[in-house]
């Protein structure tokens, strides 16, 4: 298991993400998030089938951002299930409750926090990871997030990643779309790596030429509190 001592600086390079860089780019960009994530609504879809979800389960939305996908989790796990969205920008976190307010959802929980301090409260029967760079570069994150999994809780992503070296243009023109989401571009060409010390049987399909990313898993036993 990855400890939280494996996040190195190299010189004056910061190689770790940085919450509090997150809130301040987050309060910009909040308002319009929602226009902007239009385009990856059908790989959203996919990834939350992916996690194989049913009624009455609980599944945390890891950095949940403003909800956008609260309403295909509810409707997986129904009335009886429950969601948990953990984002760190109040502006975000503001939009999701607003959300589910809207909705009146009584089983949909949302806590403002860090994921490497989160408190969920309950363990989770899957977790959804949709566009977290940041928080997959975190060892504090994963080792936060999976000591709440339970038995055989599966996980799945969707996100960026590097195009092949071949496709340099394409490459550039991701960095330079991506930079105002992410506050680390570490880890880029296999953004899953350090989630495998917990999801040992983790399924990566590249989507999109390359540029992003599906993935799912199972989370190993010895992973769990
Ligand atoms: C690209 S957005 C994705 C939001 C959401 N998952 C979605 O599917 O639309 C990334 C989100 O991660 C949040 N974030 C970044 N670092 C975080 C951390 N350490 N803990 C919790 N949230 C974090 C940001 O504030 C932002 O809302």
């Amino acid at each position: 298991m990855p400890s939280a001592d494996q996040t190195q600086q190299c010189g004056a390079r910061i190689l770790q993400p940085d919450p509090a860089l997150a809130i301040q780019k987050y309060r910009q960009h909040a308002a319009s998030y929602d226009a902007s994530a239009r385009r990856t609504m059908a790989l959203r879809r996919r990834v939350v089938g992916l996690l194989g979800l049913a009624p009455g389960e609980t599944v945390l939305d890891v950095a949940c951002g403003t909800g956008l996908s609260l309403p295909l989790l509810r409707e997986a796990v129904g009335p009886r299930g429950r969601v948990i969205g953990v984002e760190v920008s109040p502006e975000m976190i503001a939009l999701a409750r607003e959300r589910a307010a809207r909705a009146g959802w009584d089983n949909v929980t949302l806590i403002e926090s860090t994921m490497e301090a989160a408190d969920l409260g309950a363990p989770f029967h899957a977790a959804l990871f949709n566009y977290t760079h940041d928080v997959l570069q975190s060892p504090r994150a994963l080792e936060r997030i999976f000591s709440f999994a339970g038995p055989r809780a599966r996980v799945a992503l969707a996100g960026i990643k590097h195009p092949p070296p071949w496709l340099f243009p394409l490459r550039l023109y991701r960095l330079l779309k991506a930079r105002p989401y992410l506050t680390t571009f570490e880890g880029l060409e296999e953004p899953w790596r350090l989630l495998c010390a917990y999801v040992p049987d983790l399924r990566v399909q590249p989507v999109l030429a390359g540029t992003n990313y599906l993935a799912r898993g199972t989370v190993h036993p010895w992973a769990q509190p």
